[in-house]
């Protein structure tokens, strides 16, 4: 009996020197994590824009590894547009002890059982660009998401247009009738930027006072190949009818372009979002009037941070830009003027 009453004593001692040091050090607590695991797992590897954010979040681990002298695990898998496929790798992560669990979710309507798996293993998890519904979001404390405004890459989008309208008018409209006549190529349903973008571009432009004429509007899926294809087919449907393109993002509107190469016609003006290096240089080529930049660095450092901070301290109040649960990163304008300076 007595030796018990000793070791358990010797426990509770243990435990205090542990919690104190946990409450008056947190850096001792901080410096002691050797090792951390994230597991990421994307809807889709070889979308552009995803990739570049994934690409950051590398680039950032290697280099806190080497600053904080501590070993970072990052694990990227690939979803293939496949929920199943998703939900396994998440099961993999939690198996495996992964500290910190991200997710690009492939259908954003359906995060609730990733998280009920997240919080079942105490697992936090963030998801990115391809945002939960409220209701989800809610279903647990360590649930975070990281992505961008998306009204305003449309109010953006819009004001490129109007800037040109502004200063040629006569390069938009082309056949004179006081109205931009446009065709709008559409990210995939059901995600958020998608309907957004769309409707806050053009709403940008007629509050403007300027008038606009929809010829056609189809989801390209953000892809490149699908976006040439719809552009070839409106080319041969609507032909010099067609004055502005606006699409979602930077990858289909540059499938728009190469539609517009090969049918030989350079007088159309085409606008997209994200800010892809392809972008840029079709916009400093003269073959795209602008683009928005989505801060792809901001938002793969915004998920890093959190990542970073729940796996070693848990404290998240140094994470810049966090609001709740939410960091929403901000756009850029991007048009001839000032594209050399985003380029390099
Ligand atoms: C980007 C697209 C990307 C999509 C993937 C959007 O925010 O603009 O380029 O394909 O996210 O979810
Ligand atoms: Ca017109």
């Amino acid at each position: 009996m007595g030796k018990m009453r000793v070791s358990s004593t010797f426990v509770a001692i243990i435990f205090m020197v542990n919690y104190l040091v946990g409450c008056t050090n947190n850096n001792e607590v901080y410096n002691n994590v050797e090792e951390i695991k994230i597991g990421v797992t994307v809807y889709k590897e070889d979308d552009k824009f995803i990739s570049t954010i994934t690409n950051n979040i590398l680039e950032l681990a290697k280099k806190k590894e080497k600053e904080e002298n501590v070993k970072i695990t990052i694990d990227i898998l690939d979803a293939k547009e496949n929920l199943a496929n998703q939900c396994n790798q998440v099961d993999k992560f939690i198996l495996n002890n992964y500290d910190v669990i991200c997710v690009n979710i492939v259908d954003r309507t359906s995060a609730a059982t990733i998280i009920d798996k997240a919080k079942s293993s105490n697992t936090p998890i963030i998801f990115f660009n391809r945002e939960p519904v409220e209701e989800d979001m809610r279903r647990w404390k360590d649930v975070y998401y990281v992505g961008a405004e998306a009204e305003k890459s449309g109010e953006l989008q819009g004001s490129l247009i109007i800037d040109k309208y502004t200063s040629d008018k006569s390069e938009i409209d082309k056949n004179g009738d006081g109205k931009i006549q446009y065709v709008m190529l559409e990210g995939e349903h059901g995600h958020q930027d998608t309907a957004i973008r769309t409707e806050y571009s053009i709403k940008t432009i007629v509050q403007n006072g300027i008038e606009v004429e929809k010829l056609a509007d189809d989801t390209a899926n953000w892809e490149f190949a699908q976006a040439k294809s719809k552009m070839t087919g409106w080319i041969k449907e609507f032909g010099s009818e067609i004055e502005v393109v606006f699409s979602n993002n930077d990858d289909m509107a540059l499938g728009a372009i190469e539609a517009l190469k090969e049918a030989e016609i350079n007088n159309v003006i085409v606008v997209g979002v994200d800010g892809v290096t392809e972008a840029l240089e079709a916009v400093k080529n003269d073959e795209m009037l602008g683009t928005v930049i989505s801060n792809s660095i901001a938002q793969a450092e915004g998920i890093f941070n959190i990542a970073y901070s729940k796996a070693t301290n848990g404290d998240l109040s140094d994470v810049e830009g966090l609001e709740g649960k939410y960091i929403k990163t901000k756009h850029i304008k991007i048009d001839k003027n000032n594209v050399d300076v985003y380029l390099k």
